[in-house]
């Protein structure tokens, strides 16, 4: 048990029937219900922490509670940097005692996303952590309709497999049609498989990250709104396109929306139905046991990842 890198999660879940989760995490609760579900499901995990969240929680906090988790639970757990924007938050959390960091360098032409990456990739190789980079921009609500915008923003699959031939990285997340957040799709979903396809086909050996991930489950938007929340239209990856992403070289799948969803339907439930509760355990409780749910429904149907660590 301890802190791992993606290295062996994802050598095995290549080229096989399934995909690791990355789950978002910024406090104990939404920690200890995802650890719980992964123990139980006896499934590989990663935990990723953005910028936004080591800003939150102050960087020490997040670690600690990650090795408190491994601690408990006895799992390996790889601890990742998700979205990081430059070679400085990179470093930090390799110094920190990160396993993984993502370098994004999708928002930089070509050739300075090869330099950004490259340089994290020697720092981080050095000291026994792995890379994950992204190539190709993930698609904003209306990118995925036009194949104009789908050329421009879409992972180009020759450019990818010059991307890892030049910069070692381990792992590359591709923009094949998701985005972040709860509104994914006016109308219906779609993402780019045959491109996806083609990417796999071109650097087999490479595992594949998708981002922007969570399905959006209906019962918890319909538990939102109920309960005094207003987020209409809300529509995620539907899950067996998750299923088919896993098929094509996707090793890593990345969900934060749905933790999100989760742990607020549960806590506006509690407070319309207990309005005398001001106690924060009694609904924080309730609120991590949602995740715990919805990460084990997520392992079983969403990533087939069941009985795999
Ligand atoms: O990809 C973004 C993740 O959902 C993290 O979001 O930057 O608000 O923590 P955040
Ligand atoms: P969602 O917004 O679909 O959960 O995506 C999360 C993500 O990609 C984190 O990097
Ligand atoms: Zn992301």
């Amino acid at each position: 048990m301890g802190l791992v890198t993606t290295k062996e999660m994802f050598a095995k879940a290549l080229g096989s029937d399934y995909a690791v989760g990355a789950f978002n995490v910024n406090n104990m609760e939404i920690i200890q219900g995802i650890v719980d579900a992964a123990k139980e499901e006896k499934a590989p995990l990663i935990l990723q922490v953005s910028a936004g969240a080591r800003k939150y929680a102050k960087p020490a906090y997040l670690v600690k509670l990650v090795e408190a988790a491994i601690i408990d639970t006895g799992l390996d757990i790889c601890l990742h940097l998700d979205h990081g924007e430059d070679f400085d938050i990179c470093r930090k959390c390799v110094d920190d005692g990160f396993t993984s960091v993502m370098i994004d360098g999708s928002r930089y032409e070509f050739e300075e996303n090869i330099r950004v990456t490259k340089e994290v990739v020697d720092y981080a190789h050095d000291h026994g952590v792995v890379v994950e980079a992204e190539l190709g921009k993930l698609a904003g609500i209306e990118d995925a309709v036009k194949v104009d915008a789908r050329n421009a923003t879409f992972t180009d699959p020759e450019e990818a497999a010059e991307f890892v031939a030049r910069t070692g990285v381990d792992s590359l997340a591709v923009a094949i049609g998701t985005s972040h957040g709860a509104y994914k799709f006016k109308g219906d979903p779609y993402l780019d498989f045959e491109r996806l396809k083609e990417i796999h086909g071109l650097i087999p050996e490479t595992p594949l990250v998708l981002h922007g991930a969570s399905t959006v489950l209906p019962e918890f938007v319909a538990r939102c709104n109920k309960y005094g929340g207003n987020i209409p239209g809300a529509q995620g990856v539907p899950e067996d396109m998750i299923l088919e992403a896993v098929k094509h070289g996707v090793c890593k799948v990345n969900i934060d929306t749905d933790l999100r969803l989760a742990m607020t339907a549960e806590i506006r439930r509690h407070f319309m139905e207990h309005p005398e509760d001001f106690d924060p355990r009694k609904y924080l409780g309730p609120a991590r046991d949602a995740i715990k749910g919805m990460v084990s429904h997520k392992i079983r149907n969403v990533l087939n990842a069941s009985g795999r660590q």
